[in-house]
């Protein structure tokens, strides 16, 4: 049997990861997958989040399983965070999921359990796995325009035009804020341009909301996915909890449905429970149980909000060190857009040899389309990058 099986193609970002981790030399600088790291290059668990730990372990007295759906305090409590009360709550479905790529896989199956002949578009580029996982499940993928190569920010005109070529049964796939891989980001009238084009076209938004509270802010981030949700009859949303609360390895997402009205949310969050039962039965807890206790918590909220505040304002900070050294080094302002993208990730704008360069001759690692990962950097290896990024000729 195992014999008729086909190699799948690598993941370009977990390949990357590999590589890194077999290169000998001392100074290599990982910059590839989306990890925050702090200034020592340590992915901290969160001081809220040992705390609600340890609070979880004095007080859990059972490891039954909990219901199809996951937690209801975690829905209500992640519904909270990333909707506000942009959408009455009755409206919403909703069920925990293995991480943010759970939520994802599970949308796109119940997309397509919705309607087979559902096309999925996707922004050019989009985060590899979206991709892959739409592959994967057949179903059909129409890429529209994103990024501008030249200015290295949102081309809206051409997005708009590709946008309007979707129709009702169709699906726009969009970032809700912190745009993985290019960094580049929609302001606040491009939006909603966005909700006016699919309340003309009729197709339904789906966004991935992974990096809330790592480019302007928890409530800023949250803005268009909440203007999306409160502009449109239905959407689904994907969030993650991976980056946020830094639990990446506790798979922790959920996948909420926006229906018309509360009558018709039984039957979303009816299908949304089947889909889990079918994928894995009963959604993972300990990263669910570590979110509510933090968000239901006063004092560990405000402590987890500001931690997540001082990662947030670092990000930035590097984003300037990164522009400033390279406009020194470059003599011009080409550089400048680093400084302006938000979240993780910025698309540099490199050609593969000049990735490929800058790895063979620095040891510095970034994803081949040339995303950086920012939390990778610190004030030692920003010099390092910057006077690489010139010498392989950017
Ligand atoms: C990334 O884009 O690097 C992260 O979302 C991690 C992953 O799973 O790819």
């Amino acid at each position: 049997m195992f014999d008729r099986l086909t190699q799948q193609p690598a993941d370009k970002i977990l390949a990357l990861m590999q590589q890194f981790r077999e290169d000998p030399r001392d100074n290599k600088v990982d910059l590839g997958v989306g990890v925050y790291r702090n200034a020592q290059g340590v992915t901290p668990v969160m001081r809220a989040v040992k705390a609600a730990e340890q609070r979880i372990w004095e007080a859990q007295e059972t490891k039954a399983y909990t219901g199809l759906a996951g937690d209801p305090a975690y829905s209500d409590a992640m519904i909270a965070l990333v909707l506000g009360d942009a959408v009455a709550r009755d409206k919403v479905a909703a069920v925990a999921t293995p991480g943010g790529t759970g939520a994802v896989r599970q949308a796109f199956e119940l997309i397509q359990m919705a309607n087979p002949q559902a096309r999925v578009f996707v922004s050019n580029p989009t985060w590899p796995n979206h991709l892959s996982i739409l592959r994967h499940l057949g179903i059909e993928m129409v890429p529209y325009r994103y990024f501008d190569d030249d200015s290295r920010a949102v081309d809206v005109n051409g997005m708009l035009e590709d946008l309007a070529q979707a129709g009702p049964g169709d699906v726009v796939l969009l970032h809700g804020c912190c745009h993985n891989p290019t960094g580049a980001n929609l302001n606040a009238a491009d939006w909603r341009a966005v909700i006016a084009l699919l309340n003309k076209t009729g197709a339904m938004p789906m966004i991935d909301i992974a990096y809330q509270g790592f480019g302007d802010g928890l409530e800023e981030d949250a803005a268009a996915t909440r203007a999306v949700a409160s502009g449109v009859p239905e959407c689904l949303i994907a969030a993650s909890c991976s980056k946020n609360f830094g639990i990446y390895r506790e798979r922790t997402g959920l996948l909420m449905g926006i229906s018309q009205d509360s009558s018709a949310r039984g039957l979303t969050q009816s299908t949304l429970a089947h889909l889990n039962r079918q994928n894995f039965s009963f959604p993972p807890d300990h990263g669910a149980r570590i979110v509510s206790t933090i968000l239901t918590n006063e004092a560990l909220r405000a402590d987890w909000a500001a931690e997540l505040e001082e990662m947030r304002l670092g990000m930035l900070d590097l984003r300037q060190q990164l522009a400033d050294d390279l406009q020194q080094r470059s003599g011009s302002d080409r550089f400048g857009f680093l400084a302006q993208h938000r979240g993780m990730f910025s698309r540099l704008g490199a050609t593969p040899a000049q990735v490929e360069a800058m790895r063979a001759d620095h040891g510095i690692y970034m994803v081949g389309d040339s995303r950086l990962n920012i939390a990778g950097l610190n004030a030692q290896s920003v010099p390092v990058l910057a006077g690489a990024i010139v010498a392989a000729g950017v």
